[in-house]
């Protein structure tokens, strides 16, 4: 592993150095360097430096200038202006791109380096509800969550998966109550059930509970009562309880299978798994006055958490007939996470309509010392999955949309549009249909993953599987292009870098994106926006089209040292959209 500087990176530091040499009282300012339209690069930071210290801003550019060496051979910077009021225009040498891209090669990880001061995130995501049907707020949270699980753990970060299953609650005393008084409603006929029956036993037998439940005021009480069992830990009752949980755990895990994602089952630490602890959490939270008792609950306090009343609205973390809520649990779980998993980090990728409940329980958490300022503690707040006309996604009976009969829409949809592109390419019927696979649930997580989390997006099929835009079967074609194009030359090994030959602007654009790979992951692992890695990789294959339309490859003008050049940059243009694909949860087929 060997960790590549970028030669923004590179070209900044020799700026920074100039300007330090040139204005020494301005310290270590940054020069502020950004791609430009004008030059490779453009630094802004001196007109406000030079205004700062009441100089004058074109003067100390043209000092600046003077004292970067350019041009040369081996020089990475070739050119740099004074432009404007004070900008710095800079060109960086065709040489230096090649070899900056030929250390990139060499190296397993693209030269992407490990963080510094990387901890221990503790990420909750891919939290769905037993006995309940997945929709499409729970694809969310899994897809995000997966992504960013990948990064962090690329960047170095160690990463603990929990994911929070609503397994507990009042619910399951009707159902296990029903279960007692119909013994056989959740009996397997032949051994092994589908994801799709077991989800559809659930259903049965919660809506023939709920009747019951609805009809039936003594069902009712015993259902009630059973709630009381379940929570003192009564051996039968919990039996029954697992039941449910095992049932659902085997729907989840289908529909995870065919996110083709990796759900463990030790990381599948539900409410239930934070039920030792809710008594002394609550005890802790009354005994040092961070709780206080208020028409019988337990609650937390909040100046600026007020209702349309204007009376606060309290966090309640035990309620007036004793039972625990989402609070207690939550607190317990930062506890734990803290203190037994030994987070840095806490992210939640929840629902943005749980925010404040997050707040909330942040607050307590700090108030109660369990989260320190050494602990961050982050919802990763996504939107709203729209349909079409702008609302709430619901089925036209005004149900929520099943997440299983999503995605196998969307598969059926990209392998339609695999079949038709498959006959120039002459794929095999398993491949179509594998294909179509990945395409179908690429194209969802990509949708998902390519707008800023925190907005609302609409769920659009015909959108997302679209050849053109910014979809993922765009990036998956430019991918296999190139594929297809590294065969065609049928090299062995991966080919040559040639720093010597001069380079076509689509060729420097291309590079010079390349290069940026590194710094993307890295501000992607900070603020926790995927989305951005998303927009990074759609540029890239833009810029990797425009390379194709412009610059023939295999039959280059210049001869075979161009030729080993080009497929150099396709190689590396592959290597990092499969890379960026793969951090997001995407496959990238290698024909299609
Ligand atoms: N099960 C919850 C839901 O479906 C999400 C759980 C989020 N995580 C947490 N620690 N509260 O809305």
């Amino acid at each position: 592993m060997t960790s590549v500087p970028s030669l923004a990176a590179t070209v900044n530091q020799r700026v920074a150095d100039a300007l330090s040499a040139a204005l020494p009282e301005a310290g270590a300012a940054d020069p502020l360097l950004r791609r430009s339209d004008r030059a490779d690069f453009q630094a802004n930071g001196l007109l406000a430096l030079a205004k700062k210290l009441k100089g004058n801003p074109r003067e100390l550019a043209a000092q600046v200038v003077a004292g970067i060496p350019t041009g040369g051979s081996g020089a990475v910077i070739k050119e740099i202006e004074v432009s404007g009021p004070g900008f710095l225009n800079i060109t960086v040498a065709d040489e230096a791109i090649i070899k900056t891209l030929a250390e990139r090669a060499a190296d397993d990880r693209l030269g992407v380096p490990y963080a510094d001061g990387t901890g221990t995130t503790v990420i909750d995501y891919a939290q769905p509800n037993v006995a309940k049907e997945m929709h499409v707020g729970h694809l969310r949270s899994a897809v995000i969550g997966a992504a960013m699980t990948e990064i962090l753990e690329f960047t170095g970060e160690k990463v603990v998966r929990r994911h929070h299953i609503g397994d507990w609650g009042t619910q399951f005393g009707m159902l296990i109550q029903y279960l007692i008084e119909h013994p056989h409603e959740l009996d397997h006929k032949s051994g092994e059930v589908s994801g799709e029956e077991a989800m559809s036993n659930l259903n049965r037998l919660y809506k023939a509970s709920r009747a019951v439940f609805d009809a039936d005021p003594e069902f009712k009480e015993r259902a009630r009562r059973r709630v009381v069992d379940l929570q003192a830990g009564d051996a039968e009752t919990l039996a029954l309880w697992r039941r449910f949980v095992d049932e659902s755990k085997i729907y989840f895990y289908s529909v995870f299978n065919k996110l083709d994602m990796d759900i463990r089952d030790p990381d599948v630490v539900g409410e239930s798994g934070y039920n030792d602890m809710l008594e002394e959490t609550c005890r802790i939270l009354e005994e040092t006055g961070v709780a206080v008792r208020s028409d019988g609950a337990l609650c937390v306090f909040f100046d600026d958490v007020k209702g349309p009343d204007g009376n606060p609205v309290p966090l309640i973390v035990k309620k007036s007939n004793g039972g625990y809520g989402y609070a207690a649990t939550d607190l317990s779980a930062i506890r734990d996470r803290v203190q037994n998993l030994g987070a840095s980090t806490l992210l939640y990728v929840v629902d943005a309509r749980q925010s404040l409940h997050f707040k909330m329980v942040f607050e307590t958490a700090r108030r109660a010392g369990w989260l320190d300022g050494k602990v961050a503690a982050v919802q990763l707040a996504f939107g709203t999955v729209l349909g079409k006309d702008g609302k709430p996604f619901k089925t036209r009976e005004g149900e929520t949309v099943r997440l299983v009969d999503l995605l196998d829409e969307a598969v059926e949809r990209a392998t339609a549009v695999v079949r038709e592109k498959s006959e120039k390419v002459g794929l095999s019927e398993a491949e179509i249909v594998e294909n179509g696979y990945q395409v179908g649930i690429g194209a969802v997580k990509y949708a998902d993953l390519s707008t800023s989390a925190s907005r609302d997006y609409k769920f659009d099929l015909d959108q997302m599987v679209s050849l053109h835009g910014d979809t993922s079967v765009y990036l998956q074609y430019a991918y296999a292009r190139i594929q297809s194009i590294l065969r065609k030359a049928g090299e062995e090994q991966r080919p040559a870098a040639h720093p010597e030959l001069a380079l076509a602007p689509a060729e420097r654009a291309l590079g010079l994106h390349l290069d940026q790979f590194a710094e993307v992951l890295s501000e992607v692992a900070e603020s926790y926006e995927p989305h951005k890695l998303a927009a990074y990789l759609y540029q890239l294959a833009s810029l990797y089209t425009a390379f194709y339309d412009q610059c023939p490859v295999l039959k280059a003008e210049g001869g075979a040292a161009q030729v080993a050049n080009r497929l150099f940059l396709c190689d590396l243009a592959a290597r990092t959209l499969h890379q960026g694909m793969a951090l997001l949860g995407i496959r990238t087929p290698e024909r299609l």
